[in-house]
């Protein structure tokens, strides 16, 4: 079902002089990658996020860890983007400044045209060292087996954010100052429950904003967002870049 676009809502991103969009794991569902909380399909329906997601149990088992992000990140270079990564693209381009936030450690915004993107929670494309932070943009050639070491000596472990661990400084604070200067803010794809990223649609409300949620699912931002535009992103969000006026 194609859902109806508010006029008013068109109205006011067509005015807004600062849009942000932040998306989490459900915009990239139409692409194939699982999210992580749906009760069947879910990562964490399957898979103990404190083993695998967590430093602790990194250093636990680190090539069962290792292995298992090696395995992520070969599912997701066998993905494309879909209709809702392209239409955030082509929001960049028709809004005169645009921010693109994302949850997702896919690279699927990137490959569809998005621009400096702000990564809160890391990417899986890319690889770091355990101790001294040194990152890597691409997985070492052979990497089956055991994490290998990087030339600083420390083992490599994917460059995603862990449980526990804090978000990447820069990223985190071009978010806030990004959030707290919009006039209109897109939560797309997220269940909203996993923090700070959670907050910050209620800062960019805090500071006046405008906030739109788009998800086929309630989630405990859908009571205090303006707007919810229940759906599948890949399809609402194209009906909303084909509702903006001016040349498409
Ligand atoms: P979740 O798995 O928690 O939530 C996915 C959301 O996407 C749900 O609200 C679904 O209803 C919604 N959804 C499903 N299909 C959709 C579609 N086609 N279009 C739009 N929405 C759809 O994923 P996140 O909120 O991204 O953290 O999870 C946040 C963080 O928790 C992740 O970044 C990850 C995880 O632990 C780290 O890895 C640090």
């Amino acid at each position: 079902m194609t859902p109806s676009i508010p006029a008013e809502l068109i109205e006011r991103l067509s005015r807004a002089q600062r849009v942000v969009a932040m998306t989490g794991a459900g915009i990239s569902a139409e692409s194939g990658i699982p999210t992580f909380r749906d009760a069947q399909s879910g990562l964490w329906a399957q898979f103990k996020p404190e083993e695998l997601a967590s430093e602790a149990g990194f250093r636990a088992a680190p090539e069962r860890v290792w292995q298992w992000y090696r395995w992520r990140y070969q599912q997701v270079r066998k993905t494309s983007p879909n209709p809702g990564h392209y239409a955030l693209a082509q929001l960049q381009q028709r809004l005169p400044n645009f921010t693109l936030i994302t949850q997702n450690v896919d690279g699927l915004h990137q490959a569809a045209g998005s621009t400096d993107v702000i990564e809160l929670h890391g990417s899986i494309r890319r690889v770091r060292c355990l101790d001294n932070d040194c990152e890597e943009q691409e997985w070492p050639e052979n990497s089956t087996g055991t994490p290998p070491k990087h030339s600083c000596g420390s083992l490599l472990r994917p460059a995603v954010v862990w449980f526990g661990e804090f978000l990447p400084e820069q990223a985190l604070a071009d978010a806030i100052e990004a959030v707290e200067n919009c006039d209109l803010m897109f939560s797309i794809g997220t269940s909203s429950l996993v923090y700070p990223a959670a907050e910050l649609p209620l800062v960019a409300q805090q500071n006046g904003a405008v906030v739109v949620e788009i998800n086929p699912n309630p989630t405990p931002l859908s009571t205090r967002a303006d707007y919810v535009l229940t759906g599948a992103a890949g399809v609402v969000l194209p009906e909303l870049v084909k509702a903006l006026p001016g040349p498409v």
